[in-house]
């Protein structure tokens, strides 16, 4: 009974979470046009996403800008710029989450020399629509993704990428990311989520910000939840990790909100037999709180409202 009882008090003191399910535009309409592109995130806020997302990393003069990985192009393979073809010398052996890599990094190039170069697909072989937009748009920094979600009122859900990288490098990317909130003159209690895989920086982020700015836990399996609720207001998971039985549910006992991602169109991200509009569905039903998603237009239309 003294069981039952807890848990309708936890119940009454979870966070509403009976809302609308927030389209995150991931990467901007990045199933569209190059992601991390002005004009991806413009096709994303023309199509009604709630929030526009980019991953951040530092250039050499600790400069946010928009990229998934500190690697803009792998020689001979996977490119969302073309650095190879404006900076050729500038190739060298490195590594990527571990893994040794040749290619050209985001930490050797300035800000004014990021400048030089242009957007990428990163699939052209799943996404030929897109890539017919190689090298048209140019890589923007974390500023102008700010300046362009303040002027169309969406909310920004920036992710903090590889800080323990950039921090072995000497620049530390949660000042560099508060110093950068404020000359954006953003309201850090407002339409903003801030994201990390990295407990500790999430930590430090609650340290900067303070206690009222939403942080997401982001992880690739199911998280201790009652930890991740001492310093973050929400997780996000793999849409497979969201459906597993009563996992949406106890994350909202803790408080959590739950984002899972990512949705793509595509039949190859999909699980067999299940459209986007399916999954769109049984996430709804779940109870999740917002979706990543490649096609923000497609979620939107789905969801209606916006
Ligand atoms: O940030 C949510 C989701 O984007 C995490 O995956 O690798 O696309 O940044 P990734
Ligand atoms: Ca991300």
């Amino acid at each position: 009974m003294k069981r039952i009882c807890y848990l309708f008090l936890l119940l009454a003191a979870a966070p509403s979470v009976a809302g609308e399910m927030l389209v995150i535009a991931h990467r901007g309409a990045s199933g569209e046009l190059p992601e991390h592109t002005i004009a991806a995130y413009t096709r994303a806020i023309e199509q009604g996403a709630d929030y526009i997302e980019p991953d951040l990393v530092a250039t050499r003069d600790g400069h946010l800008i928009a990229r998934h990985e500190h690697l803009l192009a792998m020689q001979g393979g996977e490119a969302t710029t073309n650095v190879a073809e404006v900076f050729p010398e500038r190739v060298r052996d490195g590594a990527l989450y571990g893994q040794a890599v040749r290619g050209w990094f985001v930490e050797d190039f300035t800000l004014a020399e990021i400048g030089r170069l242009r957007a990428r697909e990163r699939m052209p072989e799943v996404r030929p629509a897109s890539a017919a937009h190689d090298d048209r748009f140019s890589i923007p920094t974390f500023q102008e993704v700010a300046a362009l979600a303040k002027r169309a009122g969406v909310g920004l859900y920036p992710e903090l990428k590889q800080p323990e990288h950039f921090a072995a490098l000497g620049i530390d990317v949660v000042a560099r990311f508060q110093e950068e909130l404020q000359r954006a003159e953003l309201d850090p209690h407002g339409a903003l989520f801030v994201q990390s895989f990295h407990p500790p920086t999430l930590r430090r982020l609650r340290e900067a910000l303070g206690p009222r700015v939403k942080l997401v836990h982001l992880d690739r399996e199911a998280p201790d939840l009652a930890d991740v609720s001492t310093y973050a207001n929400g997780v996000g998971v793999p849409m497979t990790v969201a459906m597993e039985p009563a996992f949406i549910m106890s994350a909202h006992i803790y408080g959590l909100a739950v984002h899972p991602y990512t949705l793509r169109a595509e039949a190859r991200f999909l699980p067999d037999g299940i459209t986007f509009e399916q999954a769109l569905d049984a996430l709804r039903a779940a109870g999740a709180d917002g979706v990543f998603t490649d096609f923000p237009g497609r979620a939107r239309r789905h969801l209606g409202g916006g």
